[in-house]
């Protein structure tokens, strides 16, 4: 009888287990997949193509490197001559890191991202991409990296997720010493006209809405100035030709990125080529005539040794 009480004992111990198990993986999937959703449902419109929002996003870094005059700001510069570890996190199409693995051959270069829109042509040799979701934590041993970069993440994440996942990850992978780069936008636009304000606001309600507020990057500053040296640098992205420079180039990227929002903008606008084209000359005019511009940000922070 103890026999038998015990054997049923422990078919219901092991089928408790069983259960446990499949609903955690059942969670995980519907959590994951909501996850990708949620991502995919930032375009209420149908989602633009790969190549399209490539292209976009390679227009953006170039702006937003000319408008820095770097690809970043931590003082690694030397490490990666020599060889550093580096990681891009939410990478992206993989242009920064295409650009700094090719400048740095001695480092190594790895990039993740949830989307697999990295590049299809040949990559530098040290250069790697993983598809990964970083909410299931980043797979990399403590203590890897010598510099960790993120850019335009900050709304991807919840303050809950920011503060209990993303940053411990950051500073668990990150090496004694090693640096960490965020770099992000401030949404709001300044000296901004009517038309230019619409516009934007539009791009705004397109994108879905943000997971955390711009005030919460302060947030995340004293959250880092606990655990690292902290440091934000700030710079103005002029939508206007910058004569200071003696350079119409914001200006021209500026219009080459609004042309390039027309498959997915003409949609939401309703508006057909031509009339788009009319639309984007009379904002440019009113960017130009009202100097309007936008911030950005890099908070940088090293890790401080043990
Ligand atoms: C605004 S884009 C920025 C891309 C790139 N960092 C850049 O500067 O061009 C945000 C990126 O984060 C990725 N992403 C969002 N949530 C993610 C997650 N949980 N895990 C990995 N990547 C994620 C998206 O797929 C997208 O490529």
């Amino acid at each position: 009888m103890k026999n038998r009480l015990e054997e049923i004992l422990k078919n219901i111990e092991t089928e408790t287990s069983q259960i446990k198990k499949f609903l955690k993986k059942t969670f995980m999937k519907y959590d994951r997949n909501n996850r990708r959703n949620d991502i995919n449902n930032h375009y209420n419109e149908d989602p633009p193509s790969i190549l399209e929002e490539n292209n976009r996003s390679n227009l953006l870094h170039a702006y937003y490197r000319y408008i820095w005059n770097s690809n970043f700001s931590s003082p690694i510069e030397k490490n990666l001559h020599d060889g550093a570890n580096v990681i891009d996190l939410g990478c992206g199409s993989g242009i920064w890191l295409k650009e700094l693995s090719s400048e740095y051959s001695n480092s190594n270069f790895i990039g993740i991202d949830i989307n697999e829109m990295f590049p299809i042509e040949k990559i530098p040799k040290n250069l790697k991409f993983i598809k990964h979701d970083i909410l299931d934590g980043i797979p990399y041993e403590d203590n890897t990296f010598d510099f960790i970069h993120l850019r335009f993440m900050i709304k991807c994440f919840g303050p809950i997720e920011w503060k209990t996942l993303i940053l411990p990850e950051i500073f668990r992978i990150c090496k004694p010493g090693g640096w960490i780069e965020i770099m992000d936008l401030d949404t709001n636009l300044y000296n901004v006209g009517p038309k230019t304000e619409n516009y934007s606001r539009k791009i705004n309600s397109m994108l879905g809405p943000s997971k955390i507020d711009v005030d919460q990057l302060q947030d995340i500053m004293n959250i880092y100035q606990d655990l690292g040296i902290t440091i934000m640098k700030e710079k103005i992205n002029a939508w206007y030709p910058f004569k200071s420079q003696n350079s119409d180039k914001p200006f021209e990227m500026t219009s080459e990125i609004l042309n390039s929002l027309y498959p997915i903008m003409s949609k939401v606008l309703n508006l057909n080529q031509e009339n788009y084209a009319k639309l984007l000359e009379q904002i440019l005019e009113e960017v130009a005539k009202n100097k309007t511009y936008g911030k950005t940000y890099r908070i940088i922070t090293q890790k401080l040794t043990l």
